[in-house]
């Protein structure tokens, strides 16, 4: 089977990427090549017992060599994420619609060509909702975006739809909770300081804290959001009808509860978080559901989520580490 990751040099894209390489399967099926493309040459995951060729582009001029023919899964994760899209309104249109275009229509090329239709898994966003605090989502929600990054997700997934409906691709798409705990450094999603407040902190070092402690937020962690992706790639979508979104099953957790956590992994290390406000940040979030009743992804078979203690563990675990090194901390 042939794989490609479009944004296969990010945060998810790289540990999807290195998940495939110690599977060496995906759906029960041998990977027989993988392909990587990002705005930068990705890094290959060390050690895959596959083939992988990483390319440097844009995904709105998506060369043909990012999704070979005989490609049957496509990870469709290049973006520009919510708070720079917020930011840069043409950008944040041009990447996030015109690149889900392009690769619609690369789609559509192999198909045209006689090949099967792809199986597309997109990364769409919670943010592609508003609510307020209190609310608990269902699944047919309306989703009625509180900012152009989410207004664009959405647009991707019914165009998407659209496609699959069509028959030029087999789409899914996951709504993903705020991903934390998310290595390296503060970035440029609004949602950047849900890491920042347990990653620095263990990294011995201050971080500030825009929001509230009651605060809610709808989370997963980067090992079950990889789980997902890796389901929706090898799942039957044959019950999905018109329908290709799914609201994955997260956890509902709050600021406070997350730094309990934290506290519980490392004692004393929520001395480093500072409360310090922030609107604009405080506004994009705000709009953000803080839970969701994600009914139809059990019956699909996504994995639930494990305890919030264990988020924290697994960043301690998995990425600590690296980013001290990565970060000159050692
Ligand atoms: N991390 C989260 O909390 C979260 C939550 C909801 C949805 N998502 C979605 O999941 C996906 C992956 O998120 P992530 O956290 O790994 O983000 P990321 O920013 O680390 O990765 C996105 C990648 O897309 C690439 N990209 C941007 N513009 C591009 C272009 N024009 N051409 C080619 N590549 C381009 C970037 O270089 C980057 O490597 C994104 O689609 C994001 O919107 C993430």
């Amino acid at each position: 089977m042939k794989v490609s990751i479009l944004g296969g040099g990010g945060f998810l894209g790289r540990k999807l990427a290195a998940r495939l390489a110690a599977d060496g399967t995906l759906g029960g099926k041998q990977v027989t090549a993988l392909t990587l493309f990002d705005m930068a040459e990705p890094p290959a995951p060390p050690g895959a017992p596959f083939p992988v060729t990483t390319l440097a582009g844009d995904v709105v001029d998506l060369p043909e060599a990012a999704i070979p023919p005989g490609t049957e899964v496509v990870f469709h994760l290049a973006a520009v994420v919510s708070a720079a899209a917020e930011a840069d309104y043409d950008l944040g249109r041009r990447v996030n619609l015109r690149g889900t275009d392009a690769v619609i229509d690369a789609c559509r090329r192999l198909v045209a060509a006689g090949g099967p239709a792809p199986r597309v898994v997109f990364t769409s966003s919670v943010a592609s909702f508003s609510a307020t605090q209190a609310d608990t989502l269902p699944d047919d929600a309306r989703q009625v975006p509180g900012n152009s990054y989410g207004a664009q997700k959405a647009a991707a997934e019914l165009i998407l739809a659209d496609a699959s409906r069509r028959g030029f691709l087999d789409a899914v798409s996951i709504r993903l909770p705020t991903v934390i705990v998310r290595p390296g450094r503060p970035n440029k999603a609004a949602s950047s300081f849900f890491s920042a407040i347990v990653r620095e902190p263990l990294l011995g070092l201050d971080t500030d804290l825009p929001v509230a402690d009651d605060f809610a937020v709808w989370v997963c962690s980067p090992r079950r959001a990889v789980d997902w992706l890796l389901h929706a790639a090898g799942m039957d979508t044959s019950t999905m009808g018109l329908d290709r979104s799914i609201n994955p099953p997260g956890i509902s957790t709050t600021v406070a509860h997350l730094l309990q956590a934290l506290e519980e992994v490392q004692p004393g290390a929520g001395a480093k978080v500072h409360r310090v406000e922030d609107a604009a940040i405080a506004a994009i979030v705000g709009t953000w559901p803080p839970a969701f009743e994600p009914l139809r992804a059990r019956t699909l078979g996504f994995a639930p989520h494990e305890p919030l203690v264990e988020v924290v563990r697994a960043f301690v675990e998995d990425d600590l580490a690296a980013t001290r090194a990565e970060r000159g901390l050692d």
